[in-house]
């Protein structure tokens, strides 16, 4: 059984998608330990307690030095002996203490096709607003490991979604979400719960399920 740690700062809907996959058996050996979050007021930490499960908050404006933030961090991380770190929302720069102490073990979910519209400042809403003003006719989300650039690391999944004219940046948000981003994140985490998930030379192969 794999034992997974959520990371969360806002809304939490992926983590809802990831809960209700597990609930509904798309998910398979894998169980969520704790949900994290940098923003005590964020709402999946809300979603976390909904469905049973702790749910903490951490941030370096209550709590300490950003040096000693990422100390704590990644310590509840390594007692709670997880297997694996989903970043679902989560605006916060992941140390490079934590890579190692999870190598190849941290995942995140970007809402657009990496290599574009990704990397520093590119985070929330403000991706689809930049993509909407360079006027592309598809865009989407991309699950990808985490190393030590931003959203650099092995691409796990990637799903294309039109973009409509008239589109707002927070109807395209919500169309990414909806047809990608609740679907490749609950679908990477039950790949990688089954051991179906290698990464040779930098990039990522997937078994076929039997
Ligand atoms: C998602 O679009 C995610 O890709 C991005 O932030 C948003 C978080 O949404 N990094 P939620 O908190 O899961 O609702």
């Amino acid at each position: 059984m794999l034992d997974v740690a959520v990371l969360v700062s806002g809304g939490g809907t992926n983590l809802e998608a990831i809960l209700t996959a597990i609930e509904q058996g798309e998910i398979t050996n894998a169980k969520v330990k704790i949900v994290i979050s940098n923003n005590k007021r964020a709402f999946g930490l809300q979603r976390a307690q909904n469905h049973g499960i702790e749910a903490m908050a951490i941030s370096p404006k209550d709590c300490c030095s950003r040096e000693e933030f990422y100390n704590k961090l990644t310590q509840i991380l390594v007692d709670k002996q997880v297997g694996l770190v989903v970043l679902a929302g989560f605006l916060v720069q992941i140390p490079e203490q934590m890579i190692k102490a999870f190598p190849n073990k941290i995942i995140n979910i970007h809402p657009s096709l990496v290599p574009s519209f990704c990397g520093k400042g590119y985070y929330g809403l403000g991706v689809h607003e930049k993509a909407l003003a360079r006027g592309v006719k598809v865009t989407g989300a991309t699950v990808h490991f985490v190393d030590n650039g931003t959203d650099t690391g092995p691409i796990l999944y990637q799903k294309a979604v039109e973009v409509k004219v008239g589109d707002t940046p927070e109807q395209l948000q919500q169309r990414v979400m909806e047809q990608a981003e609740w679907k490749l994140l609950p679908k990477a985490i039950n790949e990688i719960a089954n051991d179906r998930v290698r990464i040779v030379n930098g990039q990522v192969r997937i078994k076929e399920a039997k």
